[in-house]
Formats: structure tokens, sequence, C-alpha cells
């Protein structure tokens, strides 16, 4: 699945995500900048946090609770905020784009 990751200055990324792996994965395994990910998916961390661009807020789904909680120790997040390593790359996300933030703290 392509996946865009697009940087605070606008920069654009599009790198293939294996279905199973998370889009922090996808990321890391890429040199993507700004998805930090300190602690390596375990949802503990907040550094993997995103934008998703709104087109794809509905399919990718909702926050779950531990993600909720982590998010508060993000920066500047909004109603498109995810925590990526709790996003699961399938074939229904093909082309999904997300943002990254201007930082991660
Ligand atoms: Fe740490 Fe996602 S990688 S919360």
């Amino acid at each position: 699945a392509k996946i865009t990751f697009i940087q605070h200055n606008g920069n654009e990324q599009t790198v293939d995500g294996l279905p199973g792996m998370s889009v922090m994965e996808t990321a890391v395994k890429n040199t993507v900048p700004g998805i930090d990910a300190d602690c390596g998916g375990a949802c503990a961390c907040a550094t993997c946090h995103v934008y998703i661009e709104p087109d794809w807020v509905e399919k990718v789904g909702a926050r779950n609770p531990m993600e909720e909680d982590m998010l508060d120790f993000a920066f500047d997040v909004r109603d498109n905020s995810r925590l990526s390593c709790q996003i699961k790359v399938s074939d229904a996300l093909d082309g999904l784009r997300v943002k990254v933030p201007e930082k991660q703290f």
C-alpha cells in the first residue's frame, strides 16, 4: 500500500507499506523525517504523532483508548491526530496521506 508522508514544509515522500506493518514502522524503515518513534511502537512515547488528511480520517478510524491518553503528551494535537504506530497498513489504506507535525514535542 502506498503511503504519502507530507512534511511541515510541504515536502512529500511516497513509500511502500507492507500490510501488517504499522504506519510508524513504514516511516522509520524509509527514513521519513519527523517520526521519532522513541518507544518503538509500544504506544508509550507519542513521538510518532501524525495528522491524517481529511479524506482519510474515516477510513483510518478512531483512536484507541491507550493512544488517546498518550496523545495528551503530543505537540499541537488536532481532531485528526493519530499515533502512527497504532495504525496498521492494509490494502484498504492504499494511497493514505498523513502530515508530519512541525515537531514531536
Ligand atoms: Fe511510541 Fe508510537 S512509537 S507511541
